[in-house]
């Protein structure tokens, strides 16, 4: 009998349908062709949802989703929507509750694409970020002291165990080890760079440092370099060759991984995952819900489409995932840009080109 995954399927608001629409349909083509099905069950959570019942993520819904073995999400927000609401009630909601630690994002130029950098291709630009996705300064601790006073403090702390660095490197360590360039085939060693700021934050990179090199010294097999994050900033742009596997803290793992995205053609590419190795884990495109484009079939629903390939890969089913990554590296040289509305197709006909190529 042919093997079924149950998924959750969120499309959530804005363009998030569309590309989730795309996506789809290439993960039904991958099912067929490698004989598996996928059992999709879909939530309107979201911005719509909360504007007609005030509602974002319930403990029942999010008891609901942790009996799927993955998420498979759009985007979520609303130009009406106060900042913040969405985002920590549904979206970093979904990620503290189902601890999905590790927000996996490669960081891959596709042939064809325009990159932003000159003299940069698809050989330099190709490396993954490992952001920590569970603490830091997204715990939320902190507070305001007599607001609207000259004397107003606000803080907002950077908080780590030691645990919470421990399993994030140890996944580093063994995502280096099986997916650095020495294990694909594209280098002499498999490298990962720890990314901080230990001039500055001394205390917190006194903790991430000690545990890179105690982790580190169970994987002889990966070469261990550390990165400042500002400097990180200039050699992702100068040098992006020199990366590998990089870790990094979750607020600077979030701010790099745009830079990122940019150089390997923008927010309709880049796609990533919210993983807990042990548990249920949720793929997203990292753009949002580019309001403006809502309803247009405009937008690029490539970086959905990757995210479904990830979804697969961490699923188990890794030739389908290959598959459809080698099908969006078939559809990209036939797109004139990746932006909105200058691809000279439109969003449907991308999701069409990939599910044909595949
Ligand atoms: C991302 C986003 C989120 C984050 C926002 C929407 C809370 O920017 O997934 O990178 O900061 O993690
Ligand atoms: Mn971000």
């Amino acid at each position: 009998m042919a093997k079924t995954y149950k998924i959750a399927v969120l499309p959530g608001d804005g363009t998030g349908p569309e590309v989730i629409a795309e996506g789809c349909k290439v993960l039904d083509a991958a099912a067929q062709k490698f004989g598996f099905k996928l059992d999709k069950a879909f939530y309107d959570l979201g911005g719509m949802r909360y504007l007609a019942i005030g509602e974002t993520l319930t403990d029942a819904t999010l008891d609901e989703l942790r009996q799927f073995q993955a998420i498979y999400l759009g985007a979520i927000g609303h130009p009406d929507i106060k900042p913040g609401i969405l985002e920590q009630g549904v979206l970093l909601k979904l990620r503290f509750a189902l601890d999905q630690y590790i927000n996996l994002r490669p960081v891959k130029l596709y042939p064809g694409v325009a990159c932003p950098i000159k003299d940069k291709g698809p050989a330099e630009i190709d490396y993954c970020v490992i952001r920590e996705n569970s603490g830091g300064l997204y715990t939320g601790i902190g507070g305001l002291s007599r607001p609207g006073t000259r004397d107003e403090v606000a803080v907002q702390q950077m908080i780590y165990t030691y645990a919470q660095v421990e399993r994030c490197l140890r996944y580093a360590f063994e995502y280096a080890r099986h997916n650095g360039k020495k294990a694909r085939g594209k280098g002499p060693e498999n490298k990962l760079a720890l990314i901080g700021k230990s001039n500055v934050l001394t205390h917190m990179y006194a903790l991430w440092n000690r545990v890179f090199d105690e982790v580190g010294s169970e994987y002889p097999d990966v070469k261990r370099e550390y990165y400042h994050v500002d400097a990180t900033c200039l050699y992702m742009v100068a040098c992006p060759e020199m990366f590998d596997v990089l870790v990094t803290e979750n607020m600077f793992g979030d701010i790099i991984t745009d830079l990122a995205a940019i150089t390997q053609g923008g927010l309709g590419v880049a796609a990533g995952g919210n993983i807990n190795p042990q548990g249920v884990s949720m793929f997203e495109p990292i753009g949002g819900t580019a309001p403006m484009w809502t309803g247009k079939n405009a937008i690029n629903p490539i970086a959905a489409i990757g995210a479904g390939a990830m979804m697969l890969t961490a699923l188990g089913e890794t030739e389908a995932g290959r598959a459809i990554e080698d099908a969006i590296a078939k559809t990209t040289p036939k797109m004139k840009s990746q932006m909105a509305n200058e691809m000279g197709f439109t969003t449907t006909q991308v999701g069409d080109l990939v599910a044909e190529a595949l």
